[in-house]
């Protein structure tokens, strides 16, 4: 089997930082390696990466995404092809996307038709949630089956009303059978009903750009959702997940369930950290701005208003363990053909915005910034996805018997995103012009070299499929 030794980075974990060299044999991980101890001069590896200077950290995980979905009208515009060859440009060497089961159709067809879309596709080793759109007697007894299948996590929705959406009954029958089964709940956690009255106020008094999207979807909505889905996981004893954490007073909730010694957990995504709803309205402070550009940072939850400090507030839970991960939720849409469904109506815009090359950049901002040390920058992109969702050891960790699953991380590199230069299938980056500070040089999945400087290595059905335990929070 062949080996690869990355030499003279420091290697950051989430407990700490070290010097050190990896030795790769295949596809694991087999020793770390102080620098001039005696075996270093006697290994002869087959491939030797230069980490001098460099930061070598285990890859990054993404536990959102959605490729291919088929969700207002149109399709998520990255395939499992697309979508995981930008992660791995990007340091993301595992992700999770989410199989779905609309409302009205089966859910073993949704997993099977996941299975089908991924296998042979991917870049980089993949799992599923699952998405259950209609919580019947039938998708219920389905769940009981979800362990042996390696799929230990499932999402609904508190929002979407006839798409996805679940009412309190289905969400209690769910959380009380994921109680039982040992199984994650994650929580889109909007009042979908409300929401749908104020966007069809704001359209009916001629409110229809983009940016009204956010103001339909008001905090109010995102804290009391999140509230009711703690009380729910309260009453039923289903440890809780919730997902695209935007709103402060969310994170409030979060906090409080927590503090009283409660099973809850939140993530929120980069969009929430540097974007906000103000952005829709482009400089000139107009919903009417621009050719309909606003429609780029439509997502759910929705950006939230910079002048309420909302940002400062997930950078601070970031610090603190109100919220313990950074996933992207990557829904891309392009512009041409998709979010511009939208035009003149924005509850017709496709919700979702594309970041799945950038979240590791964009997280290493708040160690440049002095937000987030290393580690936690490691942390939370991706030791505890992996423990969240039942991979740590394999996954999260460089350490022997672990994955080959390393990225060379350069600090003093510079990345420029721009949709002319992403690896993303998009026409539109909700990221144009930012400068980022630091760089992705070298990925390795499970032993192989994929991201090599600029040049692609990698293959369509490199990544594997994985079966993944019960989250190593909770056990
Ligand atoms: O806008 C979003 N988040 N689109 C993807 C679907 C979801 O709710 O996660
Ligand atoms: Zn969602
Ligand atoms: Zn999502």
């Amino acid at each position: 089997m062949a080996t690869t030794l990355v030499k003279g980075g420091t290697v950051v974990s989430a407990t700490g930082r070290t010097e050190a060299d990896v030795l790769i044999d295949g596809e694991k991980v087999v020793a770390l390696i102080s620098p001039g101890t005696t075996p270093l001069g006697t290994i002869n590896a087959d491939t030797v990466i230069d980490a001098t200077g460099k930061y070598v950290i285990p890859g990054g995980i993404d536990a959102h995404t959605h490729f291919e979905l088929p969700f207002g009208g149109t399709e998520a515009s990255d395939t499992f092809e697309t979508g995981t060859r930008a992660a791995a440009w990007g340091g993301t060497t595992t992700v999770v996307d989410f199989a779905v089961q609309t409302t009205g159709t089966r859910i073993q067809d949704g997993l099977a038709t996941w299975h089908e879309k991924a296998a042979g596709n991917c870049a980089i080793d993949y799992g599923f949630h699952q998405i259950m759109g209609g919580v019947d007697d039938d998708s219920l007894k389905a769940m009981e089956g979800f362990v042996d299948e390696g799929i230990t996590s499932y999402k609904m929705f508190m929002a979407y009303p006839g798409v996805f959406y679940s009412d309190d009954g289905q969400i209690v029958r769910a959380m009380q059978k994921a109680a039982d089964l040992g199984l994650l709940t994650m929580m889109h956690a909007e009042n979908g009903p409300a929401i749908d009255v104020l966007a069809a106020q704001l359209y009916e008094q001629g409110k229809t750009d983009p940016y009204y999207h956010g103001i339909a979807r008001a905090w109010q909505m995102e804290e009391e959702a999140t509230h009711r889905a703690i009380m729910l996981a309260n009453l039923t004893g289903a440890p809780l997940y919730v997902v695209h954490v935007s709103a402060k007073q969310a994170v409030e909730q979060l906090a409080w369930a927590r503090d009283k010694g409660q099973n809850v957990f939140g993530e929120t995504c980069p969009q929430y950290l540097y974007l906000s709803l103000e952005d829709q309205l482009g400089a000139t402070g107009d919903p009417t701005w621009g050719n309909f550009e606003g429609a780029k940072w439509v997502c759910s939850t929705p950006l939230r208003s910079k002048h309420e400090h909302h940002q400062e507030h997930m950078w601070q839970a970031l610090r603190t363990n109100d919220l313990q991960m950074v996933s992207t939720d990557h829904c891309p849409f392009c512009m041409k053909g998709q979010k511009e469904l939208g035009k003149g109506d924005f509850r017709k815009i496709p919700n979702g915005i594309g970041s799945i090359e950038h979240r590791m950049d964009l997280m290493y901002q708040g160690v440049v910034t002095g937000e987030l040390t290393l580690e936690r920058w490691v942390e939370l992109t991706s030791t505890t996805p992996a423990r969240m969702f039942g991979m740590y050891g394999k996954k999260g960790v460089i350490a022997p018997g672990a994955d080959g699953d390393i990225v060379v991380y350069d600090p003093n590199g510079h990345t420029s995103i721009s949709a002319q230069t992403h690896h993303m299938n998009m026409d539109h980056s909700a990221w144009e012009g930012y400068e980022i500070d630091g760089h992705v040089d070298t990925v390795i999945s499970r032993g192989k070299v994929v991201i090599d400087g600029n040049q692609y290595l990698g293959a369509k059905g490199d990544g594997k499929f994985i079966k993944r335990g019960l989250s190593q929070y909770l056990i």
